[in-house]
């Protein structure tokens, strides 16, 4: 679906080289749901800008459905459906008119266009709204308008920038089973990006992790976590002599010796991969010990401990501290920021 070699991008702003994306190398499967999870300015938006053909690439090349992005943008174009960051849909039209007009974009006849939004309408429950001015839109509605007009020509991969970015819990999940919905139905790749980790750990097949436009990971959200984090096991005793002989237990056991912490007098930490599989057994063995505790709890490991496993930096706090405003150059859609023909 998508094959890509050495694939750069770099901005001159301010008279400064800014080298947005830097070599990346990329191969996306048919059917394939791949989540790009970074901070702010990671280069996520330029990357799949320069994937739908809408921004040329500074170096490398791109394939993606077969299509060369620099000598085939049309082609790329037809076989992709792209939801920029920020809202697509002009604020003045009428909901039905924008699918139509998003028919037409992609050389759709006037009759399959119908067709399609017949179809899409219901399936993003956006039923109903046909003839409201998309303005009038709650923010999820619009979301869900943005994704029925990246569906309308029933593509083979779909790319969305940040598709849930600044809705409530229920509106994304609801949005995530129109999505997963769809994906079924057509048989989609599924390429987007988000900085919700949470999202990108339950919902992404892969994930790939970008910093400073370079690629630093990409697996599976639970091959990340096992090869870059751990779980955290905490036992919590009655009493500080029951905290050491439990310690002692455990480093006579010696198989969690190396990542065992006295963190207070009564707690004991213990940091694993596979912490809720190993628990029962690190019972058992206190149990036996004659120091059972009090308590246990897990923290499992998260796709921020991998972040800042690999980055020294919390993605969390890397995306707080900047978050974008819409209007920026990285809100791009399909109709502004356009500099390949
Ligand atoms: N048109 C442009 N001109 C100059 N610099 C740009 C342009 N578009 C993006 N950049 C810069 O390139 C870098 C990558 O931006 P990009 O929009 O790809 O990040 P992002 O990962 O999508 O971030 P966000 O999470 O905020 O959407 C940033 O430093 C950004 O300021
Ligand atoms: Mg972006």
């Amino acid at each position: 679906m998508i094959h890509t070699e050495g694939l750069s991008k770099t901005f001159t702003r301010k008279k400064q080289l800014v080298h947005a994306v830097k070599a990346v190398d990329l191969d996306i499967a048919p059917g394939e749901l791949v989540a790009f999870l970074g901070p702010n300015g990671a280069g996520k938006s330029t990357t799949l800008r320069m994937l739908t053909s809408l921004l040329r690439p500074s170096a490398g090349t791109a394939k993606v459905v077969g299509a060369d992005v620099r000598t085939e943008p049309a082609l790329v174009r037809r076989r992709i459906g792209y939801i920029g960051q920020g809202n697509g849909a002009g604020h003045n039209y009428r909901v039905i008119d924008e699918l139509h007009v998003q028919g037409s974009f992609y050389g759709l006849s006037p009759a399959v266009s119908r067709e399609r939004a017949d179809a899409l309408l219901p399936a993003l429950q956006l039923d109903g709204l046909e003839k409201r001015p998309v303005m009038s839109l709650s923010g999820g509605q619009r979301r869900r308008l943005d994704v029925a007009m990246g569906l309308m020509n029933h593509p083979a991969l779909l790319f969305l920038d940040e598709p849930s970015t600044g809705m409530d819990p229920q509106g994304r999940a609801n949005l995530w089973e129109h999505i997963t919905t769809m994906r079924e139905d057509l048989g989609m790749t599924l390429v987007l990006t988000t900085h919700y980790l949470e999202e990108a750990d339950d919902m992404a097949e892969r994930v790939i992790v970008i910093d400073h436009g370079t690629v630093i990971a990409d697996d599976s959200p639970e091959q990340l976590k096992l090869d870059h984090a751990d779980d955290v096991v905490t036992l919590s005793f009655h009493s500080s002599d029951e905290a050491e002989l439990a310690e002692q237990a455990l480093r006579t056991d010696g198989r969690h010796a190396d990542s065992l912490d006295v963190r207070t007098p009564e707690t004991l930490v213990i940091t694993t991969d596979h912490g809720a599989r190993k628990l029962p057994s690190i019972l058992y063995l206190l149990d036996a010990a004659g120091a059972p505790p009090a308590a246990a709890t897990i923290r499992e490991a998260t796709l921020d401990d991998v972040f800042l496993h690999l980055t020294g930096r919390s993605l969390r706090e890397s995306t707080e501290q900047d978050t974008p405003a819409s209007g920026s150059p990285t809100a791009a859609n399909a109709t502004n920021g356009v500099d390949a023909a």
